[in-house]
């Protein structure tokens, strides 16, 4: 048999679909799972017609063996530890310029780590992230590269072929050294997370404020769908909101708890900004009210004590056309903070990120895929370093929108339905907008407590106190 031109580690159901992806492309891949049951498994029930092309393997001797010099594997396994494990386990069994691609959700501090430990050695190694969930990895994923662009450029015509594709063009970028893949991976998944909880405070908008069922507001979601708001998330949010429940005929919304579980890519985003100074309070809001959510026992007690948010609103209180701006309005604040956030991070970590292609890479085949991305490429082409928001088209949507998504807050605010998402969205809006803020109060605090010196308006330099400080 010929040698593989590939090699994956890992036959979870991402890995799974993305062997099937590199095979289907015409790519000979050799696979390895740590349980070898799970290899036989895979190649009895999902291989297909496509066994031919794909080269199951027991040990990472022979997985190794099998593949084409310099060889290229993949690793499929959990973020964290196991990585390193995997990495330790294989390394001494490769040739240095054999490159290991992680392609899992790692932080991209390890990624930082571990590249800067292969480079070190003269090892090859890339680190990218790949979205658009199994189906993605199946049929196209988005993906995010990172590391050396020598060792990108010699597996790219592998990864471009297996992506998404946006009229034709290969959703799959090399976005810098080193973490750069991984960290616009990762500020991808803090707008999935920002960008899934508006859509969820709009849904309870409709569903407590409005009175409105699972179905109607599936039909809601299907009407944005071929809107300006058109993407993938509001797409499925359409779908989970009409399907119903097979065993017990309830709409399935109605089954499912409402505690939100999640693996960390949000959070990360929100450190990061933290760290960078680069607010993303959207992307924070939305990890917050996943945190909120999980603490079920807490809100049951809250609603014990303090009752439930009041009956619906009144008919014409918010209508469904405002609602869609407001969430239009919102999710244009959340990409704004998420490209911001990129840019800076960029900046820190010498990545040079290239901005509008983070967002064309984005067009297709990730879960945050949306019309809207288009247009954010071609303003980022136009101005990659600043804020969308402030960019003709979005300052335009921003301008149609920004009253609806002050009175969804409004109205949502004064009848008691949480909308933290939306209220950060505005508060952001808000506050970038206002070129006199409140900071001079903080300023004069300081001053006046730790003599932390302040700026005048009327004077250049630093360091001037108050007559507080004597
Ligand atoms: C993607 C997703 C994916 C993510 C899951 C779950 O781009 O395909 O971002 O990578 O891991 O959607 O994330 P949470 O469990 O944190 O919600």
């Amino acid at each position: 048999m010929s040698a593989s031109e590939i090699g994956l580690v890992g036959l979870g159901v991402m890995g799974a679909m993305l062997s099937l992806n590199i095979a289907d492309n015409g790519f000979a891949i050799s696979v390895y799972n740590r349980t070898t049951s799970k290899t036989h498994d895979f190649m009895r029930d999902e291989a297909g017609d496509l066994a031919s092309k794909i080269t199951p393997t027991e040990t990472l001797e022979e997985l190794v063996a099998s593949i084409a010099k310099p060889r290229a594997i993949i690793l499929m396994v959990p973020a964290g530890d196991a990585v390193d494990s995997q990495i330790e386990a294989l390394r001494p069994l490769l040739d240095d310029d054999d490159l290991i691609i992680d392609a899992g959700n790692a932080n991209f501090h390890d990624t930082i780590r571990r590249a800067k430990a292969a480079k070190s050695k003269d090892e090859a190694y890339l680190g990218i992230g790949v979205s658009g969930g199994s189906e993605g990895a199946r049929f196209g994923p988005s993906i995010m590269g990172g590391g050396e662009k020598k060792y990108w450029d010699r597996v790219s015509h592998i990864l471009e072929a297996i992506s998404a594709k946006y009229e034709g063009q290969a959703c799959a970028t090399w976005m810098g050294e080193n973490g750069a893949g991984h960290f616009v991976k990762t500020v991808h998944n803090g707008i999935e997370y920002a960008d899934m909880q508006l859509i969820a405070e709009t849904y309870g908008v409709m569903r407590d404020g409005m009175a409105m069922t699972s179905e109607a507001c599936g039909s809601v979601f299907e009407a944005w769908n071929e809107g300006p708001l058109q993407s993938y998330l509001i797409e499925i949010s359409g779908k989970v909101a009409k399907e119903n429940d097979p065993e017990t005929g309830k709409p399935m919304l109605d089954i499912i708890l409402d505690r939100a579980g999640q693996k960390g890519t949000g959070r990360w985003t929100v450190i990061e900004s933290q760290q960078v100074g680069a607010p993303v309070p959207v992307i924070e809001a939305a990890v917050a009210a996943r945190n909120m959510s999980a603490d079920l026992d807490t809100r049951k007690a809250g609603e014990d004590v303090f009752g439930s948010a009041p009956s619906p609103l009144p008919a014409d209180a918010l209508s469904i056309d405002e609602l869609e701006a407001a969430m239009m309005a919102g999710k244009i604040m959340c990409y704004a903070q998420g490209f911001a956030l990129l840019n800076k991070a960029g900046e820190i970590y010498d990545w040079k990120l290239p901005m509008p292609q983070i967002a064309e890479v984005w067009r297709e085949g990730c879960i945050i895929r949306s019309s809207m991305l288009n247009d954010m490429a071609s303003a980022l082409s136009e101005h990659p370093e600043r804020n969308l928001m402030f960019e003709g088209y979005f300052a335009d949507k921003m301008r149609q929108s920004h009253d609806a998504l002050r009175k969804t807050v409004a109205v949502a605010v004064t009848h008691g339905l949480p909308v933290p998402a939306m209220s950060a969205a505005l508060s952001y809006f808000d506050t970038m907008r206002t070129a006199r803020s409140t900071a001079n109060m903080i300023q004069g605090q300081r001053d006046f407590f730790g003599e932390h010196g302040f700026e005048r308006i009327d004077k250049d330099g630093g360091g001037f106190h108050g007559p507080w400080v004597s």
